[in-house]
């Protein structure tokens, strides 16, 4: 009997980690399984137990037992070698595209006001009409791109018109129409580092005089720029919340930048990803806010502020890069949905947006503080954090150690989505910690109990 449980175990394991049975998938009951393999009901009973305890299957009752929906399957994927130097950022794709606790950049999917998206959905599809069911505007939905000038004058302190909005797809369609419409792929383009993975990635690609600049605690270090990179043509910088670090880019430092960029005709590349979720005071301008000359592009996305699937993100064009931006657009970009600009401009114009940021940014400031808890009660002195004034995910630096890869895949085993801090960087002077989120965190005993998982390996690796 105890061969015929570990050959069904092993069975299941095995086409569970090679993804044939996918999470949520429905497995066999234990009377139909015996039949089928002529073996005794304990002995199927045996195998699932074990398959329910190591977290392959779960148990519901009367409604049968399933593949763990929350199961990461690290082994499924495919056996590809990396391509050449995007080896270390592979590592990210798996972080964004798998399922998992602490995921980054994913918002709080609870609180998300979904009946009254659903409800703006109906109308939008009800309203649809004739002229808006051929190609979309390649600049954008004019209502959509209103209601975003207003609410970045009124909330990042901007001062721009409708017709300087385009409306995108994203950060990589934005960072391509970047390159594009300036001209400037083969000049020199600086990123911060320790710096976004998507952005280094394509960057890598298509920036073809690629340089980094370190940041520390007050943001990207604008004196070594001045030194190093003076002559760059394009900076990109996150001066909100770094990505990843979460520090805010401190007020002489964004004069510096700016100084620097006017002096030179160069560019900033201001991505505001997460500039709403600001909580120590009222929430703070964007860089562009102080941008006189006109030397600031200024990109906002709603994957944070409403939700990563919905795909809509834009560009602030300066007035002088205006017809530059269009004539690439038109070459490049099919236009974004016109159903979905609907659905938010609407979200946008009724006020929704607005009271749900307010919202977002109480329950964020809460939820960090059940993530901070719980770190200091499942690991005492073990990590060190630096509280920033906001942003959407922590970085808990190890304190001696600089095994920060090893471990961030002891807890994505434990299917804690977190990564190490030492891959976002391309410098040598790296920092070591993990990444993570606390943005669906809903208690801290929650919180305890799923970094308690790795707890014994953790404490064996670092201590
Ligand atoms: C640093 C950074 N920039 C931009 C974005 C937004 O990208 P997108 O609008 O393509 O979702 C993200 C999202 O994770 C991000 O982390």
């Amino acid at each position: 009997m105890t061969r015929g449980y570990r050959a069904i175990y092993a069975r299941y394991r095995q086409n569970i980690l090679a993804g044939v049975l996918k999470p949520g998938d429905k497995v066999p009951s234990i009377r139909v399984l015996a039949e089928e393999l002529n073996v005794a009901r304990k002995t199927v009973e045996a195998a699932y137990a074990v398959l329910v305890g190591e977290g392959y299957l779960i148990s519901q009752g009367a409604k049968g037992t399933r593949v763990n929906p929350d199961l990461t399957l690290a082994a499924a994927r495919p056996d590809v070698a990396p391509v050449s130097d995007d080896a270390g950022l592979n590592q990210f794709l798996d972080l964004r595209d798998g399922a998992g606790y602490l995921r980054l950049g994913i918002p709080a999917l609870d609180a998300f006001p979904t009946k009254k998206w659903l409800l703006l959905a109906g109308k939008a599809v009800r309203s649809l009409r004739p002229t808006e069911m051929t190609n979309p505007p390649v600049m954008g939905y004019t209502p959509l791109r209103e209601a975003i000038a207003s609410y970045v004058n009124i909330s990042r302190g901007l001062n721009c018109t409708a017709d300087q909005v385009l409306i995108t797809s994203g950060y990589r369609s934005n960072l391509m129409l970047i390159l594009q419409a300036l001209g400037v792929k083969s000049d020199k383009v600086v990123f911060e580092d320790p710096g976004y993975f998507f952005g280094q990635r394509l960057l890598k690609r298509f920036a073809t005089s690629l340089h980094y600049v370190p940041v520390d605690r007050h943001g990207i270090d604008v004196d070594y720029l001045l030194r190093h990179h003076a002559d760059a043509r394009v900076a990109i910088v996150t001066p909100s919340h770094h990505s990843p670090l979460a520090v805010t880019l401190s007020l002489p430092r964004k004069h510096q930048l700016l100084e620097w960029a006017a002096a030179n005709q160069s560019w900033i590349v201001e991505d505001d990803y997460d500039g709403e979720f600001h909580y120590t005071r009222k929430v703070l301008p964007a860089l562009k806010s102080l941008d006189t000359q006109d030397r600031v592009i200024y990109m906002g996305t709603f994957s944070k502020t409403v939700m990563p699937a919905i795909r809509v993100s834009y560009i602030v064009m300066p007035r002088a890069a205006m017809a530059r931006f269009r004539e690439t657009g038109e070459i490049l970009e099919a236009g974004v949905p016109v159903l979905t600009q609907k659905i938010l401009a609407t979200f946008l114009g009724e006020g929704h947006f607005y009271k749900h940021l307010k919202k977002m940014r109480t329950l964020y400031a809460r939820r960090r503080k059940m993530l901070l808890d719980a770190l200091h009660i499942v690991y005492p002195g073990l990590f060190e954090v630096e509280l920033s004034d906001g942003g959407m995910h922590i970085v808990a630096f190890l304190r001696t150690s600089t095994r920060d890869a090893e471990l961030a895949s002891i807890w994505q085993s434990h299917h804690l989505q977190v990564s190490a801090l030492s891959g976002w960087y391309c410098l040598c002077d790296k920092r070591y910690g993990l990444v993570m989120s606390y943005t669906n965190i809903v208690s801290t005993e929650q919180a305890v109990a799923l970094i308690s998982g790795p707890r014994a390996q953790t404490l064996a690796l670092l201590t």
